[in-house]
Order: structure tokens, then C-alpha cells, then sequence
């Protein structure tokens, strides 16, 4: 089984470029971020604090937490109802970054990830695949820009469903997370040593998908099966 490991902050179009790239050699795209979103959403939903982590492990027993690809699309299911579309809430975005800085938390989902890649060919994006998940991948790409680059995309995206933050507002929530995800004890958000990087901000998203792309082909010999 071929695994490309994408890590990087928020707003690098790590997940953007990845599922293009997924679907350009017809592997399978692995989003970890949409089930660290979940935990924080099924957090939320339970009333719990999600920065005490006593709070939280005492709901990690009780989750019914699915992945499942549907036409291709990865969809989170939490208790049997789909919640792809509720974890992107800003307010989930939080509670997420709160629940990913508890090691019981990510040991919680650990085989979960490597199961993935046991079983297909996986681009799979997050913060530490490359480090931690999948530290044997064939190929590791740390995805970067400034906040500024990653806030503005964030911010259009958002503005897109409908979300009225300001670009202040998301800006600030960008540099909070990079700030939690940096320098948290489980798990920091670090280039592995042989990553490839890749800074995405001068790039567009073809740009980033079509260099993307080059590395996967050079490295694993994978031939692209979609255009
Ligand atoms: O990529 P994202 O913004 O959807 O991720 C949501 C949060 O989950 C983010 O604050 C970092 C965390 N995360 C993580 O710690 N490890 C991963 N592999 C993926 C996401």
C-alpha cells in the first residue's frame, strides 16, 4: 500500500489539495481533522468542558464515532447522524483544537488511522501523520503559508456557508489554534525531518495540487488515473 502524509496549520490547503490529488491517483483521501472535529463535537454536545481533559476522557467510552466514503466523499457519523457539515462550525473548530492537545485523545484514534492506510492507498492530511500516524509513509509534504494567506482563505470559505465573522475574527482564531496545536505537548504540530515543504502561499490551488501531484508521481511511481 502507497501513503502520502500531508501535515501542516490550518488554512494551508492541506485538505483542498489533497483531495484532488486523492482522486487524481484514485486513492483514498483520509481527513483526521474532521474526526478530531467530531470528538470535539460529541465534547460539546455532552456538555463537557472541552479543556478539562477528565471531562473529555469521560466521554470518549460512550462515543459512536463512523468514517465512512460515500460517492467517495469521506462523511463523519456520530451516533448514527451525519455531522460533516456541523464540525465545520467555527465553534467546533475550537473545541477540536481543545480535545487534539489530550494524548488520550489521539492514542484513542490512533489504530483508527493506521487501520487506513493498512488497508488502501491513503493521502492522508493532519498534523501529525507524518510524525506520529504514519511515520513510515512513502512520501511526507508539510504544507505552510502565513496566517495572513491561511486566515483570508478561511475567511472566504466562511463567508461562502454564510458565516459572518469578521476577517479580525478569523484571523485571531487562526493564529489561537496555530498557537494550541504548536506548542502542545501530544503530538505538536512539527514538519517531520524528511518532510518535503511546501509553502502554499504564492501558489493557487492548481498550482499547489499540480506540485503535489509531481512529488507523489516522482516518488511512488503512482500513475494518475483522472486528469
Ligand atoms: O485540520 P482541521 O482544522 O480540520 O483540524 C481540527 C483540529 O484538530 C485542529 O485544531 C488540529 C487538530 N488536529 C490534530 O491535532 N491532529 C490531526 N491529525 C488533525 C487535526
Amino acid at each position: 500500500m502507497i501513503s502520502i502524509a500531508i501535515d501542516g496549520p490550518s488554512g494551508a490547503g492541506k485538505s483542498t489539495v489533497a483531495r484532488s490529488a486523492a482522486k487524481r491517483f484514485g486513492f483514498v483521501y483520509v481527513d483526521t481533522g474532521a474526526i478530531y472535529r467530531t470528538i470535539g463535537l460529541a465534547a460539546m454536545n455532552a456538555g463537557a468542558d472541552t479543556k478539562d481533559p477528565t471531562a473529555v476522557e469521560a466521554v470518549l467510552p460512550t462515543l459512536n464515532i463512523e468514517l465512512k466514503y460515500i460517492d467517495g466523499e469521506q462523511r463523519m457519523f456520530l451516533d448514527g447522524k451525519d455531522v460533516s457539515k456541523e464540525i465545520r462550525l467555527p465553534e467546533v473548530s475550537m473545541c477540536a483544537s481543545n480535545v487534539s492537545a489530550m494524548q488520550h485523545v489521539r492514542d484513542y484514534l490512533t489504530d483508527m488511522q493506521r487501520d487506513l492506510a493498512r488497508k488502501h492507498n491513503v493521502i492522508m492530511d493532519g498534523r501529525d501523520i507524518g510524525t506520529v500516524i504514519l511515520p513510515n509513509a512513502d512520501l511526507k509534504i508539510f504544507l505552510t503559508a502565513s496566517a495572513e494567506a491561511r486566515a483570508q482563505r478561511r475567511w472566504k470559505e466562511l463567508q461562502a456557508k454564510g458565516i459572518t465573522d469578521s476577517f479580525e475574527e478569523v484571523l485571531a482564531d487562526m493564529k489561537k489554534r496555530d498557537e494550541q496545536d504548536t506548542e502542545r505537548k501530544a503530538a505538536p504540530l512539527v514538519a517531520a525531518a524528511d518532510a518535503v515543504l511546501l509553502d502554499t502561499g504564492s501558489l493557487t490551488l492548481e498550482e499547489s495540487i499540480d506540485a503535489v501531484c509531481r512529488l507523489i508521481a516522482e516518488r511512488t511511481g503512482a500513475k494518475a488515473v483522472t486528469a
